[in-house]
């Protein structure tokens, strides 16, 4: 019986509550204007959809891998204490992600860890470039943008099977 009235009383003070606070209108969240949305509204597809105006060469890649990414990486992509970006023998860029997009994508969203989304768009086309060149996807000259990158033919892009392949 008493915890039957306890549970009443706990049930009416929650539907007090509830009252309470609606009456109060705690005015939680905002409009999303479109510039806030825009930051987020980065994805990009496999064919290259969505990817944004810019450029870089794997030569200034370096330059900017040095500064904000050597820390983690290690120099050249090997040996840091965080994912190896250039090696034969590690599940990473050159033997597992089958799209060129999503090193793209990937570093413009997520890198560097500790200040993620404050790379240019040119800075991310550099980076990518450098990360291919490392391991010898694309020559060292070759230029990424929004047409180039989705040509790039990833090592495995044949290793994943698809469960839905008539999405394809
Ligand atoms: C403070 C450390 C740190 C810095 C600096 C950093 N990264 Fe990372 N990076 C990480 C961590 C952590 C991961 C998650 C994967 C892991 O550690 O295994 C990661 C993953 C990645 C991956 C995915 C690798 C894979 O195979 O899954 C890429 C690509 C990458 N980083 C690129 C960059 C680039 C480019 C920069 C420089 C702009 C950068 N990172 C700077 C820590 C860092």
């Amino acid at each position: 019986m008493s915890m039957c009235k306890s549970l009443a009383v706990v049930v009416s003070f929650g539907l007090v509550l509830s009252a309470a606070v609606a009456a109060e209108q705690p005015g939680l969240g905002k409009p999303v204007t479109e510039a806030d949305l825009a930051l987020w509204d980065i994805s990009v597809g496999p064919d290259g959809a969505g990817l944004p105006p810019g450029s870089g060469t794997p030569a200034q890649g370096a330059a900017i891998f040095a500064q904000k990414c050597e820390l983690c990486h290690g120099p050249e992509g090997k040996g840091g204490r965080n994912a190896a970006l250039n090696s034969t023998t590690e599940r990473t860029v050159a033997n597992y992600v089958p799209t060129a997009t999503t090193i793209f994508d990937y570093t413009r969203r997520a890198m560097p860890w500790q200040q993620p989304k404050s790379l240019t768009n040119d800075e991310v086309y550099a980076l990518t470039a450098y990360i291919f060149a490392l391991n010898k996807i694309i020559g060292e000259n070759e230029v990424m943008n929004a047409e180039t990158l989705p040509k790039v033919k990833m090592p495995n892009r044949d290793g994943f099977v698809s469960k839905y392949p008539e999405k394809h």
